[in-house]
């Protein structure tokens, strides 16, 4: 129970991956969890599982990351009903595979869209209620890729993935004074059930083989990296990034 008493609100938590896991992990560990992600329904039905099978107070809430109005009902629905914002779990990013000269102007708006913008509208509606508390945790989650060169199309996502960390270092300077720590968790290749409608059956094969570890890596494992950053044993660590690679990429 690392996280007894604490709030914690995670951003795109109703998918197949890392969002949810982190949710179902950070409850297990005692803490209220709220989910939200651009689907309603998915993330009302997955609270309420997470609600009966950790018996703890749960909400689950539409918000697009890219739409500040709804970034900051959020914020406001969860001071509300909880009193406070102890650790928020930046989750959602895209990633629309495109070979540069490919990349449409939509494209290229929605990737940086999510997974930058989107991180700074979510850390700007809670920190002031983290700065009150004199208390905070937020957990970003980024990629090797804005640390590496890929093929594959991924200029974009690298681009806001590093815009990401870059973010995350500054924000952790300037709210170290709060007792609010800022990090990133860069995982490298993580499978999940709808990876297959994003990239390619060979680039998920290339992606599995660059991993040294003998296993794949599964979103339990960001989440428990997700877990340490946010409890009490990570409290002296800010500004950084943790990867979670099996060894596919070592700094
Ligand atoms: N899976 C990987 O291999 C991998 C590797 C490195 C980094 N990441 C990063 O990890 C994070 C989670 O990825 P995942 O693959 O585990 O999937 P996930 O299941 O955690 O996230 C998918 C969810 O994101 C939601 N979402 C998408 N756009 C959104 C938006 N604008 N606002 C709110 N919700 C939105 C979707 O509705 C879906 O429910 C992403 O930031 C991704 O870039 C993933």
């Amino acid at each position: 129970m690392r996280l007894r008493g604490k709030v914690a609100l995670l951003t795109a938590a109703a998918g197949a991956g890392i969002g949810q896991a982190t949710a179902r992990a950070m409850a297990r560990e005692g803490a209220s969890v709220v989910l939200t992600d651009m689907h309603e329904e998915r993330a009302k039905m997955v609270a309420d599982e997470i609600s009966r099978e950790y018996n703890i107070k749960t909400i689950g809430l539409k918000c697009d990351v890219t739409d500040r109005v709804e970034v900051a009902r959020a914020a406001e629905t969860v001071l509300d009903v909880f009193g406070r914002i102890d650790i928020l779990f930046n989750n959602a990013g895209t990633n629309r595979p495109a070979r540069v000269v490919d990349i449409t102007n939509e494209v290229w708006d929605l990737v940086l869209a999510t997974t930058l913008t989107g991180t700074f509208y979510c850390c700007r509606a809670v920190i002031p209620a983290m700065m009150r508390q004199n208390f905070g945790r937020i957990i970003s989650v980024t990629s090797v890729a804005g640390f590496r060169g890929l093929a594959g199309g991924h200029a974009h996502y690298a681009a806001a993935k590093a815009g990401v960390m870059a973010f995350t270092r500054c924000l952790a300077m300037e709210v170290a004074p709060h007792r609010i720590t800022a990090n990133t968790i860069a995982p490298s290749f993580i499978f999940n059930e709808f990876i297959p409608h994003i990239y390619p059956q060979d680039e998920i094969e290339r992606m599995f083989e660059e991993i040294p570890y003998p296993r794949k890596g599964t979103p339990d494992d960001v989440a428990n990296a997700a877990l340490f950053l946010a409890s009490d044993e990570g409290e002296y660590m800010t500004g950084q990034t943790l990867c979670v690679t099996g060894g596919s990429w070592m700094r």
